[in-house]
């Protein structure tokens, strides 16, 4: 890296820290409308700092939910752009009392940032804006850049879906390729890029029995209770080799060629270490497949939540009327989110005994697997950069996490994508105490300065 950079970078170090912990403070939680007024102010925030780190044009897109951030550097139309995406939007923060700090009062403990939102995403995209103020200040910036980052990843990605509707919008976002930093790398040790993630459907599940609360001694036995029922319905939908029965979910699915679970294999994994991180005592998951395999290839089918009946202080006798559940299903490539909805529908509905009705609200239902290419010049240079600032190759890595908007991209704006985390599983993202390495951020931002670099002079 350029001297000139290297010296900015140290010389600004705290002030780059201490504005990201301003950018943590706000608690834009898009997933309620009570934090509204906060999730436009971290984009009112995003644009303001991308204004001042030099963008020409930074602005707000309006969108039908949260507005979009929108900026762009142009140095020379002759040289590749990048498109970065990201997003200022978090999950919510409950359960508040499970926090050693509270997740909106941004603290520094052992070189780690502890916030919502710190690695997840507020922490990778602020490291994103502090590489393009270095490369301005010290003229160092190589080729164009775009950012859009959004404020609707946690909830579902609606207003940037609608916007990509838009030929207008696609000429807007033209690029050479798409920069992403929104997942985790293995280790500071051993890097790695992402190269694979799964889609994800998200569904809400309503089961109706009776038509009011009824008591259960006077009626148990009796009446079909739908908590019980619902419980029946969600253990139908796994065997007992942890397959999913909905009929055809499976038709689609590659079947691995012995090559890719080779260089699986070959990814550091301590089965123990893993178990022991998480205070388990045994993993479970389909048959016929390793850990890594289940997250990084192969299907799965979650609940998220369940609820009915009494569930307040003390016993109460009820037979309820109603029982829900929030359900997700995480999607390997050339599964079809669209199709599989129908599938489930189908059966989920048929699993249900007479006299029941079921309703199922789709929340998120198109979002597909990703596949990174990784014969592209944007991976190759990815991969320099990382070579280069962490003097390791980086491993390729299949994620079990999902950014819905991405298989949109590839169809739309069928540019290359690059998948470039500097996060780590144990950062606790969408989990009480997340947090970022200090390491991860400004190892992050060296990374990304690289990547220009090589990029521009690999895509000439
Ligand atoms: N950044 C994550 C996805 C992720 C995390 C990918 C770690 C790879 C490694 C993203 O913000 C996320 O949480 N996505 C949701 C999507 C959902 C809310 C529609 C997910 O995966 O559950
Ligand atoms: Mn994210
Ligand atoms: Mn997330």
């Amino acid at each position: 890296m350029a001297l000139a950079t290297k010296k900015y970078i140290e010389t600004h170090q705290d002030r780059f820290l201490d504005e990201l912990m301003d950018f943590l403070r706000i608690p834009s939680v898009s997933t309620s409308k009570e934090y509204a007024t906060e999730v436009h102010k971290a984009a009112a925030f995003v644009k303001q700092k991308l204004s001042e780190a030099g963008a020409d044009k930074a602005m707000l897109i309006d969108t039908q939910g949260y507005p979009l951030v929108y900026a762009e550097k142009t140095v020379d139309a002759s040289l590749p752009t990048v498109l970065v995406y990201g997003h200022y939007d978090v999950q919510p923060a409950d359960p508040y009392e499970l926090w050693e700090t509270p997740p909106f009062e941004p603290v520094v403990r052992e070189n780690k940032i502890y916030a919502r939102g710190a690695s997840d995403d507020k922490g990778q995209v602020y490291l994103h804006i502090k590489a393009l103020e270095t490369m301005l200040a010290t003229q160092q910036l190589p080729c164009n850049i775009k950012f859009l980052i959004e404020g609707e990843e946690e909830s579902g990605s609606e207003g940037l879906t609608r916007f990509l509707e838009n030929q207008k919008n696609v000429a807007l976002l033209q690029s050479d390729a798409v920069l992403v930093s929104d997942t985790t790398l293995l280790s500071l040790e051993q890097p790695s890029l992402t190269i694979g993630l799964r889609g994800i459907i998200y569904l809400e599940i309503e089961v109706t029995g009776p038509n009011r609360d009824l008591h259960s001694g006077v009626y148990g036995g009796a009446v079909g209770n739908p908590i019980n029922i619902l419980c029946q319905m969600i253990a139908a939908l796994q065997d007992e080799h942890h397959r999913i029965t909905i009929p055809g979910f499976y038709d689609r699915v590659a079947v691995l060629p012995e090559q890719d679970r080779q260089a699986l294999a070959k990814i550091p994994f301590v089965l123990s270490d893993y178990q022991n991180a998480l205070g388990i005592k045994a993993v479970a998951g389909e048959h016929g497949y390793s850990t890594l395999e289940r997250t990084g290839i192969r299907p799965a089918l979650d609940i998220n939540g369940i609820w009915g009946g009494h569930v307040g202080e003390g016993g109460k006798t009820v037979l309820p009327s109603k029982a829900h559940a929030k359900l997700s299903m995480r999607l390997v490539p050339h599964q079809e989110a669209r199709e599989i909805v129908t599938q489930f529908t189908k059966y989920f509905t048929a699993l249900a005994p007479k006299g029941i009705t079921v309703e199922i609200r789709v929340v998120h239902g198109n979002s597909n697997a990703v596949v990174v290419n990784a014969d592209s010049v944007a991976l190759q240079a990815a991969i320099k950069a990382f070579e280069e600032v962490w003097a390791r190759t980086p491993l390729l890595t299949k994620d079990g996490g999902s950014i819905p908007i991405i298989s949109q991209f590839k169809e739309v704006l069928d540019r290359d994508i690059v998948l470039m985390g500097f996060g780590l599983d144990s950062d606790a993202i969408h989990s009480p105490n997340e947090h970022f390495g200090v390491a991860n951020f400004f190892k992050g931002i060296d990374t990304v300065i690289a990547f220009y670099k090589y990029f521009t002079s690999l895509h000439a």
